[in-house]
């Protein structure tokens, strides 16, 4: 995967269409969606306000707040072309047409000044390098009263119970692999402190306990290993190779049990 400084850790052209990225991210959102509507809904989501999903990826989310928000008009801004294809094909399957799909940067938005009352990022600043300057540039986008919201991990709130062997050097080559890319697998703790020097107002950081008892373990596995596992090549891959197997294992374990924190921060 090849580094470039606007995608920061991740580039999905760079994964490769035969990665399996694409049902990875679809599933991602789509396990979670209603779990993660009530939350946004509890950040300030309101039908008829003006959203931007930042950051798009597939459009999952997108098509969530449009079908759930019919008043809302709804802006969809990605950096990745092919990834915005598949958002838009996908929303014009759903009759989605009124999802506006903009390809752009998260540096340098191409969008009107003080237009949204309410901005999600979903799984971005994990990725950036400079995340405090993409703070300030998306700042200008939101109406007075308007609210971003972020919602990201931090890889020390991931744990498997019980804990395969070897899993927290598993996690820890991910996360360095994922730094060398110019991305950040501890993110979340950082997003408070960062909003506060980007300038926000009112600022929030609350973290929500997600579980395989909610997202069956088969999805948390994928979800929360895939990337990581798509970062590692070589030896490292070959060293996590057991570990992995472990984990696999505990899609048949009934008493198993995985935990994930995920960080929602929120400025206005
Ligand atoms: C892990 S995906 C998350 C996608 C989507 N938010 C979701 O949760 O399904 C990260 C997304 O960030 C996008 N991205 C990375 N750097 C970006 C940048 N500088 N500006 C805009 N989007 C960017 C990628 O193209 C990708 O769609």
């Amino acid at each position: 995967m090849a580094a470039s400084s606007a995608a920061g850790s991740y580039d999905f052209a760079a994964l490769g269409t035969d990665s399996g990225e694409l049902d990875r991210l679809q599933l991602q959102a789509s396990r979670s969606a209603r779990l993660e509507l009530a939350l946004l809904e509890r950040f300030g989501l309101r039908d008829g306000q003006t959203v931007l999903d930042l950051a798009c990826g597939p459009g999952v989310i997108s098509r969530l707040i449009a079908e759930t928000h019919p008043a809302c008009p709804v802006t969809a801004m990605d950096l990745s072309p092919e990834l915005l294809d598949a958002a838009r094909a996908e929303a014009a399957g759903a009759g989605l047409e009124r999802i506006r799909f903009v390809q752009g940067d998260v540096y340098a938005p191409p969008l009107e000044p003080g237009q949204f009352d309410f901005i999600y990022a979903r799984l971005l600043f994990q990725h950036l390098e400079d995340p405090l300057r993409a703070l300030q540039a998306v700042r200008p986008l939101l109406r007075p009263g308007g609210r971003l919201c972020i919602m990201d991990i931090d890889d020390d709130w991931l744990t498997l119970v019980p804990e395969p062997q070897g899993f927290q050097a598993f996690t820890e080559a991910a996360a360095r692999a994922q730094a060398q890319r110019g991305g950040n697998r501890r993110i979340g703790r950082q997003l408070g402190r960062l909003l506060e020097a980007a300038g926000y107002s009112d600022v929030a950081l609350h973290v929500e306990t997600v579980s395989s008892r909610q997202l069956g373990m088969r999805a948390f596995l994928d979800i929360t290993l895939g990337f990581k596992r798509l970062l590692l090549s070589g030896a490292e891959l070959e060293a996590a190779a057991g570990t992995l197997a472990a984990a696999e294992a505990l899609v048949d374990d009934p008493q198993a049990w995985a935990l994930v924190g995920v960080f929602l921060a929120s400025g206005s």
